[in-house]
């Protein structure tokens, strides 16, 4: 595996699981690679390289066979069976002996609130995958669910996601009465994998103000909670070096009535995408470079949950080298 800018060792949510079925092929890039995600018979989740072993041909324009469990290449017809060993080549006819190398290499992955988990590592994958189990956000009576693909570098993402002081300067419009102080302001490192911080934008003359907490779980979920009735998890992937991926579980307490509640969060999540991430994504965007390093900011006090994910970061990195030799 190349030691490119993705974090090694580490498991990443990559599509939602709905998307993924037993009757075709579905082809995502994500971590810089071209992959195809299908269900075998047990309806489990296959995921590998898209390029056939054969001659690289893209298994995502190919077909499944439900009956036999394999995926079938475009180009010359081999079948390759959801255990990922090659199981038939048409030009070689029946009974033809195949070569031990002419299979798929299955990534490891695992299925888990509504999403596809895959390991990005060569070590053996940790029992845990990183998300908050404890933060009710299976609760499906008020959820609305979004994805987004934006042309933006993972740690601009990320670095946009933990950031709470730009609201009343990049959504100055949409937030009204919104001081510019951060005070109180709180990040700390939780169980060596989470950024948990909590801080309250006021006006300096005032006590009181917009208190919002945004934990992370490493490298790429996000938990928020936006004043007192509104929180949301982000999980996020890189697509590639200057594009990310990601998935919105939204949810609102204001008002839960069975059908309403779930149109009036929808309502509300809407207009935090065309509006509110519209300005999130303009600025991103025209932030440089787009592949950051902790050495290009100059950070201040209110950002020391961007400067906290820069450590886990850095440890990550820097454990995955080690296990490298
Ligand atoms: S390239 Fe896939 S069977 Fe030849
Ligand atoms: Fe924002």
């Amino acid at each position: 595996m190349s030691r490119s800018i993705y974090i090694p060792e580490q498991w990443y949510p990559i599509e939602e699981a709905r998307k993924v079925t037993r009757s075709k092929p579905h082809r995502i890039k994500r971590l810089g690679m071209e992959l195809v995600l299908w269900r075998g018979t047990d309806n489990k989740v296959r995921v590998h390289h898209a390029a056939c072993p054969h001659r690289g041909a893209d298994l995502g324009l190919g077909t499944i066979n439900k009956e036999r469990g394999c995926i079938v290449c475009p180009y010359h017809g081999f079948e390759f069976h959801e255990g990922g060993h090659c199981t038939h080549m048409p030009c070689e006819g029946k009974g033809a002996k195949i070569r031990k190398d002419l299979k798929l290499e299955l990534f490891q992955v695992r299925e888990e609130q509504d999403l596809i988990w895959l390991w990005y590592g060569d070590t053996e994958p940790t029992e845990e995958l990183p998300f908050f189990k404890d933060r009710n956000l299976e609760e499906k009576r008020t959820e609305a669910i979004t994805t987004f693909a934006w042309p933006v570098s993972f740690t601009r993402v990320i670095e946009g996601m933990l950031d709470i002081h730009h609201l009343p300067f990049a959504h100055g419009k949409y937030v009204w009465g919104v001081g510019p102080l951060l005070d109180p302001y709180e990040a700390t490192i939780e169980k060596g994998c989470i950024v948990q911080s909590k801080g309250t934008l006021r006006y300096p003359e005032k006590e009181s103000g917009f208190t919002t907490e945004l934990d992370l779980y490493f490298p790429g979920m996000l938990y928020l909670k936006l004043g007192a009735s509104v929180y949301a998890g982000v999980y996020m992937c890189p697509v590639d070096e200057q594009n990310t991926w990601g998935y919105i579980s939204y949810h609102q307490t204001s008002l839960t009535l069975p059908w309403v509640g779930k149109w009036f969060t929808r309502v509300m999540l809407w207009f935090e995408m065309t509006f509110v991430q519209h300005d999130d994504r303009r600025l991103l965007l025209s932030s440089e470079p787009q592949m950051v390093d902790i050495r290009d900011d100059r950070l201040v006090h209110a950002d020391k949950a961007i400067a906290l994910w820069y450590k886990l970061r850095a440890q990550a990195l820097e454990s995955a080298q080690k296990t490298d030799g």
